[in-house]
């Protein structure tokens, strides 16, 4: 709890026997529904705050919110929001409001009462915006679970974990990881040649670091292996080699349309701050070493390439890569904003875990209400045939 959500929960606290105030209700820990299921709703590449010099700059804004609220009717048992990066679009915001605009992006959730968890994307730093900005504007609600664990100075900032209680709290039945994949450029730097200056687009080595020893620890602590999921916004190699070999529209049903994909260490590919100048050179290697190192890690969620929203099972060594998948499931989200590129139907994957059980129940709420690309992640994902979807 940090300091404000304590004298929040201090004053509700000595109220609450007077009379109801109808301020914001501190966070309390995330805990499974009575069945036992834990659904998440993970909203991607909402973009807010492009070209608000013209007409359409804020109807679009507008249109994603109503993405979120669209969303959120139809999916009544969401416990949680996950807003998997690219918040805002750095380069088209003032330096004097540019994080006024997660107000905005964070504005249906409150009215829904619903809590969130962040991570940052590339175009959430740029010149006139930061990812610190970013998050002290979400710290001040106390419905943000979005926290910074990791202090070194490379290491972006939304690198941390939830824990997700049963009805007893002293073992979490799941983790929610989240990573810092950076990207974008710089706050406020500028090169001699008056550019902006690039910021590395991958998960560093201190989050590395850091999630070998959590994850380790927590393990030691409660005595098991807690199974969880992770969210990332820039995809990992592993994704794009896979799509090298030939996602199966069947197998692997979702919109295949950004090919090829845009992943951590490479600025090639749509989606780019422009100027970006980093080419792939195994930059995520040791993350994605970490991960498959991971027990009970069932699979991570990122966004990033608009026009994909496939998962896909990592079982074998890939062409050009020197891993070996272990059975993880590697999915992408489905974007959700009206910034950005591209025109697909907008929409927010849905993530439900079930306590004690394997599988991961996953498919994406498109805004118009209809439901895409339902799949259950179990067993013979990957084998398991399934409806294609519509583009
Ligand atoms: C938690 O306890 C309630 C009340 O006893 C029960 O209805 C519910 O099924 C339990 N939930 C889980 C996940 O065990
Ligand atoms: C940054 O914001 C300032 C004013 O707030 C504006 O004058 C400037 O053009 C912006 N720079 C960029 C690169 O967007
Ligand atoms: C930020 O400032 C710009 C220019 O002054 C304005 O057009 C825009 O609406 C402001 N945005 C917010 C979120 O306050
Ligand atoms: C795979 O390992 C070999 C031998 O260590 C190395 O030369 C090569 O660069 C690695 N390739 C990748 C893509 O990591
Ligand atoms: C996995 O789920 C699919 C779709 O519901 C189903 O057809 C398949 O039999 C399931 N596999 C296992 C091992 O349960």
């Amino acid at each position: 709890m940090s300091p404000v959500h304590s004298i929040l929960f201090a004053l509700a606290a000595s109220t609450v026997s007077t009379f109801a105030i109808p301020i914001l209700q501190p966070t309390d820990v995330l805990r499974l529904d009575a069945h036992g299921s834990f659904q998440l709703s993970v909203f991607s590449d909402l973009h807010f705050g492009e070209a608000q010099d013209t007409l359409w700059g804020p109807e679009q804004d507008i249109n994603s919110a109503k993405v979120i609220t669209s969303v959120l009717n139809a999916e009544p048992n969401a416990a949680l929001a996950i807003l998997n990066g690219d918040l805002i679009t750095g380069e088209n915001t003032f330096l004097h409001n540019s994080t006024k605009y997660l107000d905005s992006v964070v504005a249906p959730l409150v009215k829904h009462g619903m809590s969130w968890a962040s991570t940052y994307g590339n175009h959430d730093s740029d010149f006139n915006l930061s990812r610190e900005g970013i998050f002290a504007e979400e710290s001040k609600y106390p419905l943000s679970r979005t926290r910074k664990m990791v202090s070194a100075s490379d290491a972006g900032v939304s690198n941390y974990y939830l824990p997700v209680y049963g009805n007893a709290s002293a073992v979490p039945e799941f983790l929610l990881w989240f990573f810092d994949s950076r990207g974008g450029n710089y706050f406020q730097q500028k090169s001699a040649a008056g550019n902006s200056v690039p910021q590395p687009n991958w998960v560093a080595q201190s989050v590395v670091n850091w999630f070998t020893q959590t994850r380790s620890a927590l393990e030691k602590n409660h005595n098991r292996i807690i199974p969880s999921v992770a969210f990332v916004h820039i995809p990992v190699n592993a994704m794009a080699a896979f799509q090298a070999t030939g996602v199966n529209k069947k197998r692997e049903p979702g919109i295949n349309d950004d090919n090829p994909l845009a992943q951590q260490g490479s600025a090639s590919g749509q989606g780019d701050v422009s100027g970006t100048t980093f080419s792939y050179n195994g930059q995520d290697i040791p993350f994605m070493q970490a991960l498959l190192d991971t027990k009970g890690l069932k699979a991570v969620f990122s966004g990033h390439d608009h026009g994909d929203d496939w998962c896909f099972r990592w079982t074998s060594k890939l062409k050009g890569m020197n891993l070996t998948g272990n059975g993880i499931d590697l999915c992408f989200d489905r974007r959700s904003g009206y910034g950005g590129y591209g025109s697909w139907t907008r929409g927010s994957r849905q993530v439900v875990l079930q306590k004690d059980k394997e599988e991961v129940e996953t498919w994406v709420r498109m805004e118009d209400g209809s439901v895409s690309g339902k799949v259950t992640l179990n067993g013979t994902y990957g084998q398991d045939s399934y409806p294609a979807v519509r583009s």
